[in-house]
This record gives structure tokens, sequence and C-alpha cells, in this order.
């Protein structure tokens, strides 16, 4: 089984391991717009531009993205699908999904991560190193758990939002969409979408980041 990562930065190297890592995968290659400058990512080869991977989707089992910027890896997932990429997610085995939990196409879950029972997880996530959402958690598309955030019972964070490493949200709480937590806040009460919010307890420090 070949599967094509868009995306040879250091996040994508994390995928392509944990890919490798999961048995699932016999061949993993890079496709990246650094191409031809940039023809090695760690151990992987870098083959082509996003045009290049584009022109021999059908040469590959699984396609993901592996782009660090919440709402472009989510740009990018919806035009490979609209062009009849099979987008597939990749799940570190060391990481644990409880039953009961819907996980979408183009997830990365990375090492030691949890994902608690009845949480769903739309397209495009990250739920990165450690990070743990707890049950009935629920995450848009296109969001960015960072390492080591803990997200309590019944969180809800919206599109394209991204959760800073080391950050704790209170059980319930709702995050809107496009909306950045500071690493190390505390987010104790809803947080509106586009605003960016540090400290603790987590604060506003301003809005409209798009
Ligand atoms: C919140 C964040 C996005 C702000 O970045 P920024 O817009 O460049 O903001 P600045 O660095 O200019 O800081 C603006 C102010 O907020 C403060 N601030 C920034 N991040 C903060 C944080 N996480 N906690 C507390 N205060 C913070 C700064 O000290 C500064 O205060 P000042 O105006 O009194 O000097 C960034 O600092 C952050 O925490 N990013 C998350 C990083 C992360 O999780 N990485 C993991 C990658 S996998």
């Amino acid at each position: 089984m070949k599967l094509a990562i868009y995306g040879a930065g250091g996040h994508g190297r994390v995928v392509a391991d944990a890919a490798e890592l999961s048995d699932e995968w016999s061949a993993v290659v890079f496709f990246d717009d650094g191409y031809p400058e940039f023809k090695k990512s760690g151990k992987w080869p870098v083959i082509g531009q996003l045009c290049d991977l584009l022109s021999v989707l059908d040469s590959y089992d699984g396609v993901i993205v592996a782009v660090g910027a919440c709402s472009e890896r989510l740009r990018l997932l919806k035009l490979l699908r609209e062009q009849g990429a099979n987008i597939v997610s990749v799940i570190h085995p060391s990481a644990v999904i409880a039953s009961g939990c819907d996980i979408g196409r183009g997830v990365m879950v990375c090492a030691m991560a949890v994902v608690n029972t009845g949480s769903a997880i739309a397209d495009a996530v990250i739920i990165n190193t450690s990070a743990t959402i707890d049950h009935d958690g629920i995450l848009a598309e296109g969001v960015h758990i960072s390492p080591g955030a803990n997200l309590a019972g019944g969180v809800s964070v919206g599109a394209c939002s991204w959760v800073g490493i080391g950050s704790s949200v209170k059980q319930q709480v709702t995050i809107g969409d496009n909306v950045v937590v500071g690493a190390g806040a505390a987010v104790i009460k809803n947080v509106s979408s586009g605003m960016t919010v540090v400290g603790v307890p987590a604060a506003p420090i301003k809005n409209g980041l798009e």
C-alpha cells in the first residue's frame, strides 16, 4: 500500500514515521512545492510538487496533507479530495482511540494521544503528541490540538482553531472557529470565533486572526 504525504516539513516527517510504524503502508513518499530543490525529508523521498501529485493520484492508495497551518491544510485536503484522492487518516500505534469515536478523513493522531469515548473528530484535524480529548469532545474540520494539550469532557472546538501546546480546556467549554489558544493557557469560558486567548485563566489578546 502506497501513501503520498503532501507537506515534507517537520510535521510531515511525524506523519511519515507514524504511517510506517502502523504497518498499513509499505511505501511512503512526499510531495512538496519545495521540490526539486528539496528532494529528501528525513529518510523519505520528495518526488514532486502538488501539481505532480494531482496528476498521479491513481498511483497512491492513500493521501494525507501534513501542513501545519489549519485553513491551508483543510483547503488542500478538499482540493485533493475533489480531484479524486483517497484521503486517509494516520494514527500512531501508541495513540488510544476509545470505542464509540468517529474519526474523519485526513486526520493525524500522534504518539501517546488519547481520544476518549463519544468524541467526534472531523476531517483534517491534528491531535498532536500526548494531547488528550476526553469523552464527547467535538473537533471541527481543520482543528489542531498541539502537543500536551488537554481537553476535558464535552469540549467543542470550531473549524480551523489551534489549541496551543500544554494548554487546558475546562469541561463543556465551546471554542469558536479560527480561534488561537496560546501555549499554556487555561480556558475556563467559551471563546468566540476569531479570538486569540492566552494565560491562566485565558483572556483575549486580539481579534480577527484571518
Ligand atoms: C498566542 C500566540 C499565537 C501569540 O503569538 P503572537 O500573536 O505572535 O503574539 P506576541 O508574541 O506578539 O505576544 C503578544 C503578547 O501576548 C503575550 N503572549 C503571547 N503568547 C502568550 C502565551 N502563550 N501566554 C501568555 N502570554 C502570551 C506576549 O507576552 C505579549 O505580551 P506583551 O504585549 O505584554 O508583551 C503564541 O504566543 C502562542 O502561544 N502560540 C502557540 C504555540 C504552540 O502551541 N506551538 C505548538 C506547535 S505544535
